[in-house]
């Protein structure tokens, strides 16, 4: 391997080239610029480098390898010593700080990736490589490429009844920028409240009140957001997620999505609504159509490819009216120069080809052996446990009977290796409701979501905690 490494020597110097070569890298070292595991150039090479004999450069290594500095393995060349452990990947806008380390981490937030269609994305990626022309490796339409909006408008009319069409479409870099947008945008638009869902997700509420919008909390029952609340609170946007709501998988009820738009109309409002898992649906009966198509003139909705496809791709898009389109344009360009063309074009062949319906369907039916895997496994180790948002998603809302003590069900969770999120974490106030678990299980076979609620252990602790 050809390696480089800037190493400086002064030729004129009092010390020998073999101890400048040392000390340099020993330095370089300690301060941490030379990283634990990076690889050096072969003697050789460092040596024709700086036009200095081998022989200097060996016996620099070797009193580095003595001193413990440097490693040399047979084959494997000459390394810095140390490896950085991987850092857990923390889900999106949720938990900072930090995670301990776990046999089974349920805590949602995360992708579906090992269900990554990879032969397929590897096909469509390969295609845009051959056949794209030198266009398209200039910047980026600030909306995104024309190919994938247009699929996106197909896409998103045939499967979410969207009223949209490609002029109307940004792709944007996941639901966090389109949030960090719209956060930007309801101040220039005399709007400073955004009403969130309560409970939601904790780190969008924190993300909209470090942005400078304040966070009012909205209550949702089992018919979704409670309109009335929304409506007594002042606020004149909102976020929601009606097809499936967070974290307890609510489906906003017909007579609310109407109150909603009602609501919208009389304060000439705004809806933001995060479809976070639109693609995923594992009931009979068809998942509910976006609440864009009742009334497109006063609704940014939002879709991502974080649950689909997976959240290391960055990859979302937005549909707004005209010129609250313009508007989120205009604060998109103040934070960076548009998304990655190869993969929105890749994307876009991904949905041109219906290879990413073949995966979603294969998604769904992943998804609803998990489901099925859950509910058994809630049955037998969490006695009188309800699994609540079973229709879609990639984590479950699990009511808990009404005096368990949820606090310590989760902490003995953690003694036993199981890292569970209780439903308190997600309430922006003191709990009114049930206690719960919020059960994430995106990336667990069948056999291990019902190994992680097993490890729970609670059926033998069921007398302390449960009825
Ligand atoms: C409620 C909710 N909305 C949106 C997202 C997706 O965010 P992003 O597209 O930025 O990955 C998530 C991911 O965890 C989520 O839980």
């Amino acid at each position: 391997m050809a390696l480089h490494i800037a190493v400086e020597v002064v030729r004129d110097s009092r010390n020998s080239l073999t101890t400048q070569i040392q000390e340099f890298i020993k330095r370089e070292i300690s301060e941490g610029i030379l990283q634990p595991g990076t690889r050096l150039p072969s003697s050789r090479r460092l040596a024709g480098d700086l036009d200095v004999s081998r022989s200097v450069v060996v016996e620099a290594y070797g009193q580095l390898v003595a001193e413990g500095y440097l490693e040399a393995a047979q084959g494997a060349g000459t390394r810095v010593v140390g490896h950085l452990e991987a850092e857990p990947a923390a889900p999106a806008l949720l938990d900072e700080g930090q995670v301990p380390r776990v046999r089974w981490d349920l805590r949602p937030g995360g992708g579906n990736t090992p269900a990554f269609p990879r032969r397929e994305w590897l096909r469509c990626y390969q295609r845009v490589l051959q056949e794209t022309d030198s266009v398209h490796h200039g910047y980026p339409p600030p909306a995104g490429d024309p190919a994938l909006r247009y699929e996106l408008a197909c896409y998103l009319g045939r499967l979410r009844g969207l009223r949209t069409s490609p002029d109307h479409l940004m792709v944007v870099a996941g639901f966090a920028q389109t949030l960090s947008l719209v956060c930007e945008v309801l101040p220039r638009l005399g709007i400073d409240e955004l009403a969130i869902e309560d409970p939601g997700h904790p780190g969008q509420r924190q993300f909209v009140r470090e942005s400078g919008v304040r966070a009012v909390p909205v209550r949702v029952d089992g018919q979704g957001i409670d309109v009335e609340a929304l409506a007594a609170s002042g606020a004149r946007a909102v976020l929601v997620a009606p097809a499936h709501q967070f974290p307890t998988g609510v489906t906003l009820s017909p007579e609310r999505r109407e109150a909603l738009a009602r609501w919208a109309r009389d304060v000439d409002g705004w809806v933001i609504e995060d479809d976070y898992d639109g693609g995923l649906w594992y009931e009979r009966s068809p998942r509910p159509l976006a609440l864009q198509r009742m009334m497109p003139g006063r609704v940014v909705y939002a879709g991502t490819a974080s649950k689909t496809l997976s959240p290391g791709l960055r990859l979302g898009w937005l549909a707004a009216p005209r010129p609250m389109l313009d508007e989120l344009l205009r604060a998109r360009a103040r934070h960076d120069l548009g998304t990655e063309t190869l993969t929105q074009l890749a994307f876009a062949e991904l949905l041109r080809t219906g290879l990413f319906d073949r995966h979603l369907r294969r998604l769904n039916a992943l998804g609803r052996r998990r489901r099925d895997a859950l509910d058994e496994a809630v049955f037998r180790y969490l006695p009188g446990a309800v699994v609540l948002g079973r229709g879609a998603g990639l984590h479950a809302y699990v009511r808990l009977p009404r005096h368990t003590d949820e606090g310590a069900l989760v902490a003995g969770a953690l003694r036993r290796s199981v890292l569970v999120r209780g439903a308190a974490a997600f309430h922006a106030w003191p709990r009114r409701d049930a206690p719960a678990l919020v059960v994430g299980h995106a990336h667990l076979p069948c056999s291990g979501v019902a190994e992680a609620i097993r490890a729970m252990g609670v059926r033998s602790d069921a007398d302390a905690l449960l009825p």
